[in-house]
């Protein structure tokens, strides 16, 4: 079986086919991120139209990788939400317009289910149950995933999202966008305990998390600094804030795993390519006696292959959309 799939929610255009629901055939990814690059972060707009000059040449890339033409595709897998609505609507109405044209049946994909399904790529032995930690630019996400089409949200951050503090406080520092492989980078020569900032919500069986407190106490330190005339460790800085992340996202990970009786920990998301955070999730994991996965770093930030996954498993379940599909920029998990 053969599945085409189209990621359009952010600042990726990318196509994919996928064999079977878990072998890739192709995975074409055209990212935007130098066009960003000089606004420090996103513009919606500029994205929208980037999707529509883009997608359809990379369709074309993506069969003519995989050697198959569209009378060999089984069904057309599409993120309809979350991200920004311009940019998923230009995937949606592609996907829509191939469906008919073709006469395939369409399968609306959750972005944020697909970043947890990318471990199904890069891991042909894993099966749920297990509880996945999804860190991304939007969304930071506990979820169980009981059965390929059955899930539960345990919790989520009530303001910014992990990656997203990445991106501001890299962008303050004066790095460019996206902030989080910069800290990591600038991270490696610093101490992580040079400085002590806050961690929020840190009490037990609390799933829900919050870093906007975290992003403000490292703002504040780098203008107080300033304000004194005093010059401040980049590295220390980008070391100790990582550390808190990591910190908080591994324990409140564990306190999952055990009240939920999880026998297996999934990492997912763009942020799941810090090798500091899968270093230490592998560490917890280790003594906890859980086996622990995360994607490959290509499969980590957006890309179709891991929407053609998830839609497999939707078209194999009966999952399928109609052409009335719409872009939902702040759909949920929905647990079902
Ligand atoms: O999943 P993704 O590609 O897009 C969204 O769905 O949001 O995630 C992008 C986010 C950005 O905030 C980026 O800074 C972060 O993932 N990220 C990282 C790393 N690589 C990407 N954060 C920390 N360390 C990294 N190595
Ligand atoms: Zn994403």
């Amino acid at each position: 079986m053969y599945t085409l799939a189209l990621e359009t929610s952010c600042d990726e255009t990318s196509a994919a086919v996928i064999e079977d629901g878990r072998h890739i055939r192709s995975n074409i990814i055209s990212t935007q991120v130098p066009i960003h690059r000089k606004f420090g972060g996103v513009v919606p707009e500029i994205a929208s139209r980037q999707h529509i000059e883009y997608v359809m040449p990379i369709i074309k890339e993506a069969l003519d990788t995989a050697k198959v033409t569209l009378s060999d595709i089984d069904h057309i897998g599409v993120t309809y939400g979350p991200g920004l609505v311009g940019a998923l609507l230009v995937g949606v109405a592609a996907a829509k317009a191939i469906s008919f044209a073709a006469d395939k049946p369409l399968v609306g994909v959750n972005h944020m289910e697909g970043h947890i399904f990318a471990n199904f790529l890069s891991h042909p032995e894993l099966e749920p149950p297990f509880l996945a930690l999804v860190v991304s630019g939007g969304h930071t996400q506990l979820v169980q995933i009981n059965d390929y089409n059955s899930f539960k949200l345990m919790g989520q951050t009530r303001d910014d999202a992990a990656g997203e503090a990445f991106d501001k406080i890299a962008r303050v520092m004066g790095y460019p966008y996206p902030g989080g492989p910069q800290i990591e980078k600038l991270a490696k020569d610093g101490n992580p305990d040079a400085i002590e900032f806050p961690k929020a919500l840190h009490e037990r069986h609390n799933f829900e998390f919050s870093f906007s407190g975290l992003k403000s106490a490292v703002l504040n330190y780098l203008h107080t600094q300033e304000q004194r005339g005093e010059s401040y460790n980049a590295a220390d800085v980008a070391a100790s804030f990582q550390k808190t992340v990591v910190e908080t996202l591994v324990e409140k990970t564990m306190d999952a795993a055990s009240y939920s009786r999880a026998k297996k920990i999934v990492l997912a998301g763009g942020v799941s390519a810090n090798g500091c955070l899968s270093a230490a999730m592998q560490e917890a994991c280790d003594k906890k006696g859980y086996a622990f996965y995360h994607p490959d770093p290509i499969l980590c930030t957006d890309n179709g292959a891991m929407i053609g996954c998830r839609a497999y498993y939707m078209a194999k379940a009966g999952c399928f959309a109609d052409l009335t599909l719409n872009a939902k920029p702040a759909l949920p998990i929905t647990g079902e």
